[in-house]
């Protein structure tokens, strides 16, 4: 679990803002849902035989006796809150949702405990529509973020009756060659076998490239779905990659799923992943309704931005305030507070750690500020002030204070 330090942050804040600005371009709106939720709701939800639930999940007992987890993902809680407040019968939603998640698995670069994600879903949209829709977003997002390309894997995984088909000949397969299996692959086996898909084991890559394919044995309707997705992509122009094995961790999905993947970050590789998931809003006790969204990894989509060498938003300080005497302290935080009316978005920071104009210019100088504006008893008492440029060794000069706000204007663009 990572602090973020304060010269990290205008990076997320960057990432947060382009990210906001062009879900609401979309039409999609901010829900904000509690850390916490019963353990029910993600054993039901993301299925009791996947990693996160057999084994990530941090959960505990409260004093109530209640089985409460922190949530691992948004989507089980956007589903239960939609339910809750009744948001998903018979209506469009198009909802995203940004906050920590926690997964005690093994940290590494790009792994973490508690992580962020910005977590979009759409309710109610059966059709392919919205499924480019939402890659096509993300496409925006990474450009919008002057991110490098990445690439996009999309895999279509059908309905759940033809996939319990796929995964009876699967099952057969890869049980003529379970000697060859790795062990983890094994385990899954006879638990999640469509998990074996994606193993990283190169032998176990081998078998699975010999395996049925999945696309093979999708119904008729996934099926038309898949193409008009492709369709779809295509005019837009997003370029894609069809990955038979991706299947996702999570049971939830049904129909399209797809990962954004980067091969900057080493294993840790999908920046953004998702999927439709058509069965889950009933599945949890709700009439039925159409679902599909993904999740941005936040941690990893900032590595991107850093690597990128992606330009900082300047977050200094426009100007620094340096006082220097008891009536120029006094004089000084009404100056600061008048300019702070006239101009909302300065960036202005007082001193307030006093000693002499040598020491304090020297923390004005540390702070990044462009201008030092230099109060002393003198400037105080005449109602002026030093205004010094601090990046082209221009000459001080000296304003009458209402001459400061049209001077500072230019420097604020
Ligand atoms: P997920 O693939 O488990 O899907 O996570 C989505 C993204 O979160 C990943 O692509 C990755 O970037 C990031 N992520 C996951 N685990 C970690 C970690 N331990 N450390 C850092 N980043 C991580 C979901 O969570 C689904 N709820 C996505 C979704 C939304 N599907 C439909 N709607």
């Amino acid at each position: 679990m990572n602090d973020i330090l304060p010269d990290a942050t205008p990076r997320w804040q960057q990432l947060e803002a382009v990210t906001r600005a062009i879900l609401a371009a979309y039409g999609y709106r901010e829900i904000r849902t509690p850390v916490l939720e019963r353990t029910e709701l993600f054993a039901r939800a993301i299925g009791e035989v996947t990693d996160i639930v057999e084994k990530e999940m941090y959960t505990f007992d409260d004093r109530n006796g209640d089985n409460l987890t922190l949530r691992p993902e948004a989507t089980a809680g956007m589903v239960r809150a939609g339910l809750t407040h009744g948001l998903l019968y018979n209506q469009v939603q198009r909802l995203w949702c940004a906050g920590p998640m926690f997964r005690h698995e093994r940290p590494q670069k790009g792994r973490y405990r508690q992580f962020h994600q910005i977590d979009v879903e759409a309710y109610g949209l059966p059709g392919p529509d919205i499924d480019a829709e939402l890659i096509v977003m993300g496409a925006r997002i990474w450009k919008r973020l002057g991110i490098q390309p990445l690439e996009l894997q999309i895999n279509s995984l059908g309905t759940p009756e033809a996939r319990a088909a796929y995964r009876t000949k699967l099952v057969d397969y890869l049980r003529r060659h379970e000697q060859k299996l790795d062990e983890d692959s094994q385990r899954r086996l006879g638990r999640n076998p469509l998990r074996v898909l994606d193993s990283k084991d190169p032998g176990t890559r081998e078998i699975v490239a010999q395996a049925p394919n999945l696309l093979d044995h999708l119904d008729q309707a996934s099926r038309a779905h898949f193409a008009a997705l492709r369709a779809l992509l295509a005019d837009a122009g997003v370029a894609y990659v069809v990955n038979p094995r991706l299947v996702r961790g999570l049971d939830y999905y049904s129909r399209t799923v797809f990962e954004w993947v980067t091969t900057r970050l080493g294993a840790q590789d999908a920046v953004c992943s998702g999927g439709r998931y058509d069965g889950l809003v009933a599945q949890l006790g709700g009439r039925p309704a159409s679902a599909i969204g993904f999740a941005m990894g936040v941690e990893r989509l900032v590595a991107l931005m850093e690597e990128g060498e992606v330009p900082m938003p300047d977050a200094a300080p426009h100007a620094y305030l340096v006082r220097v005497g008891e009536r120029a302290e006094r004089a000084g935080f009404q100056l600061a507070e008048k300019l702070r009316d006239a101009l909302p978005q300065l960036r202005l920071v007082m001193d307030c750690s006093g000693g002499s104009f040598s020491s304090q210019l020297k923390r004005a100088d540390k702070s990044g500020a462009r201008i030092a504006l230099v109060l002393g008893e003198n400037e105080a008492q005449a109602e002026q002030v030093g205004f010094k440029p601090l990046r082209n060794n221009a000459e001080q000069v000296t304003l009458p204070w209402d001459a400061v706000v049209p001077r500072l204007a230019p420097w604020l663009e």
